[in-house]
């Protein structure tokens, strides 16, 4: 389905829970961030019965993402049954990795082939602190456990945060050299109280390829290979397995092909990221309200999506969502 600014919005990324098993520095606080109770977040059925309608409006692609998703009971088998909605052409995940050596197998038969890993630091004592606790060989080993699975791609998630792990970059792509990764770096982005007060560690994408270029030969993959693709801008590593990804969410926003919206896990429709503006399906879904009800709450939605978001990066200190991002789920 069109928007007010004809971009087909077809792609829904779900947050299943808010709770998370680590504390990443730059996206919760330390503490005081709220966990929802049982009864404040959607029923799997509800999420199935939201994905099939919005199958059936046009969405093609949902990707799964959290807090950390793999800590909700029942995963797999939920993933089973979203695998079963007819005309839905893409499912990936979005985890940390801490849980995958356990699920990567089961998530894979469940029917989910694409996954994005969280992963800042290669260094243990970098990603301990980083994540506030995390150990490193779990998500090693769960990387380990997504590529003997059989995902394809896979996507690491690297958000950049100068003067903490932009000395890692140059070993990150030679990553993407010797393996068929696609690494991602991310400009991180003032979401919530909890960055916004660090405006000095942004490092803008532009300034990064050109570290990058000193030392490697990038090639531009031109083009979306898929309608439904992301944000990311794509190179080849000359010689290499796999590919980098940047996403500059910031200094240069995507916000004319966003395909987008976020299904969170207290049941809101939220239509852009950075923006506030939310429609309530939950209320709809406990009081059993119709399939045309609920085709017209999405409707409204997407009708709601703003036309960019307004954040750059001269006043991003300025900019504050009320949602923690594991709150919305990236
Ligand atoms: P694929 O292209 O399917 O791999 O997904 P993705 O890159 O959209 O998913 P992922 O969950 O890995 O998101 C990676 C990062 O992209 C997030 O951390 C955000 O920084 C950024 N991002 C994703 N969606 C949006 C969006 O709608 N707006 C903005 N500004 N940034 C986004
Ligand atoms: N800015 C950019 N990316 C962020 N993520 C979490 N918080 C932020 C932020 N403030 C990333 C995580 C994860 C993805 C879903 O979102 O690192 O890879
Ligand atoms: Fe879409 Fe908003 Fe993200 Fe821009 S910031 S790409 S409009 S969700």
């Amino acid at each position: 389905m069109l928007d007010k600014y004809d971009r087909d919005i077809n792609y829904l990324r779900v947050s299943i829970t808010d709770r998370c098993n680590l504390r990443c520095t730059y996206c919760r606080p330390k503490e005081g961030f709220s966990l929802k109770g049982h009864d404040d977040i959607l029923r799997y059925e509800d999420i199935l019965r939201v994905v099939s309608q919005a199958v059936k409006m046009g969405f093609i692609k949902v990707r799964l993402t959290g807090g950390e998703p793999l800590v909700r009971r029942g995963f797999v088998e939920f993933a089973a049954a979203l695998k079963k909605i007819q005309g839905l052409q893409d499912i990936s995940l979005t985890t940390n990795g801490a849980l995958l050596d356990k699920f990567a197998e089961g998530i894979f038969n469940a029917g989910i082939t694409r996954i994005n890993i969280s992963l800042d630091s290669l260094d243990e004592k970098k990603y301990f602190q980083v994540t506030g606790g995390g150990n490193i060989d779990d998500v090693l080993r769960g990387i380990a456990a997504a590529e003997k699975a059989g995902f394809a791609p896979i996507k690491i998630n690297t958000v950049v945060l100068k003067g903490f792990n932009d000395d890692e970059v140059l070993n990150f792509v030679d990553l993407a050299r010797k393996k068929p990764f696609q690494i991602r770096f991310i400009e991180i982005m003032p979401i919530s109280e909890v960055n916004i007060n660090q405006p000095q560690e942004f490092l803008a994408a532009d300034q990064l390829l050109n570290i990058i270029g000193r030392h490697f030969q990038l090639e531009p993959v031109n083009g979306k290979k898929h309608k439904s693709d992301g944000p990311a801008r794509i190179f080849k590593v000359k010689g290499g397995r796999g590919e980098i990804g940047i996403i500059n969410s910031v200094s240069h926003h995507f916000c004319a092909t966003c395909n987008r919206m976020r299904l969170t896990a207290d049941g809101k429709l939220r239509v852009c990221l950075l923006k506030e503006e939310e429609v309530d399906l939950k209320e709809a879904l406990n009081s059993h309200c119709s399939d045309e009800e609920l085709a017209g709450l999405i409707r409204r939605a997407i009708l709601l999506k703003p036309e960019r978001h307004d954040m750059d990066c001269t006043d991003r200190h300025l900019k504050k969502c009320y949602r923690d991002m594991s709150d919305i789920g990236g």
